[in-house]
């Protein structure tokens, strides 16, 4: 199938979910989120309708794609890299074993395509700079390993049912919503800091940095890997790459636009450890091969666009 009318998308309520629901409903597509209780936003008019729930609830998602037959499912519901180390094996439910349940669901009732989040955290801290494409994924915490297994799951039920699997693997999102309690997120949180009028301190040293995205590049990948023919989609997993900055260009970038704001840098080792270890490139050759992907936010619109957005959102 090359295009779809109805969307589910799953975990709908959180960052990218509800700004893809957005776009998909501004081009006129049927979309429902599935997200769990408590997650509702105000003026969700993009969403047909919202099933609150867990997508660990087997009955209820079976209920969902027999009752509603979307033709398209983007399965973003996910615990995230801090939260996925607290508890192993509920982080195993949800990320593993609920995606593994949804996509078997999704063939029963031959959706026509299914899409997944998954990240550059997958290949673990020992890497190469840049990261080639072919690197073997050796994770090293709960939630890439989680990943990987949902990686390999979908491109089984490629291979063996015809099952429609697409997958982007991200770098660090940079990101107005990046949810506070993410250490690796410290990019976005001096953002925000520096459009506050708060002193900011970077948990790296002045020369650390890593593979990173825009947001709203984020979105519209999702959106252009969802579009593209079927037979275009040659990777099981494409990886991509947006720009990459230090800590330092940051805090200088931050003060050339808020000549008042003070930063510094004192390293947590656990962040500055983690964010060594990540490429400052990932190689994204077959994405921009196979469907013609191509970032449009550098270092210096991102920050423009990221300092815009925070302004907007400071001053309500
Ligand atoms: N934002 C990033 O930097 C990034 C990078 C790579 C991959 N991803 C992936 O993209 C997806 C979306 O990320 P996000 O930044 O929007 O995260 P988010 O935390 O904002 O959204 C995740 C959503 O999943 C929902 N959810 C969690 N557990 C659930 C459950 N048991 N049942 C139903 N819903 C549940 C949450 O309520 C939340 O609304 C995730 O799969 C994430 O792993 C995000």
């Amino acid at each position: 199938m090359d295009t779809f009318q109805t969307a589910l998308i799953t975990g709908g309520n959180g960052n990218l979910g509800r700004l893809f629901a957005q776009q998909l409903s501004d081009k006129g597509i049927d979309v429902l989120c599935l997200d769990l209780p408590g997650t509702e936003h105000k003026n969700q008019t993009y969403y047909k309708h919202i099933f609150l729930g867990d997508v660990r609830d087997q009955d209820l998602v079976h209920r969902i794609v027999k009752d509603q037959r979307p033709q398209a499912i983007f399965h973003l519901a996910s615990l995230l890299s801090g939260s996925s180390e607290t508890d192993l094996e509920l982080t195993w439910e949800i990320n593993a074993t609920a995606s593994i349940n949804l996509m078997r669901i999704a063939v029963d009732f031959e959706v026509g395509l299914f899409f997944f989040p998954s990240t550059i955290a997958t290949y673990g801290s020992k890497t190469r700079d840049p990261l080639p494409e072919d690197f073997l994924q050796w994770p090293e915490n709960m939630y890439g390993v989680t990943k990987v297994a949902v990686e390999r799951f979908g491109t089984y039920l490629k291979q063996t049912h015809g099952f429609d699997f697409r997958c982007l693997r991200f770098p660090m999102v940079l990101s107005p919503s990046a949810p506070l309690s993410a250490k690796t997120a410290y990019p976005s949180h001096a953002c925000l800091a520096a459009a506050l009028g708060d002193s900011f301190n970077f948990p790296v040293s002045k020369e650390t940095g890593m593979s990173c995205m825009f947001l709203d590049d984020v979105i519209r990948s999702i959106f252009e890997i969802s579009l593209a023919p079927r037979a275009c989609i040659q990777s099981p997993a494409y990886n991509l790459h947006g720009f990459h900055f230090t800590a330092k260009q940051l805090g200088e970038k931050l003060k050339q636009v808020y000549p008042g704001f003070e930063y510094s840098f004192e390293a947590d080792s656990d962040v500055e450890n983690m964010i060594i270890g990540w490429p400052d490139e990932v190689l994204s050759t077959s994405a921009t091969r196979d469907w013609n992907w191509k970032p449009e936010f550098d270092f210096e619109n991102s920050i423009k666009a990221m300092l815009e957005s925070l302004t907007q959102v400071s001053m309500f």
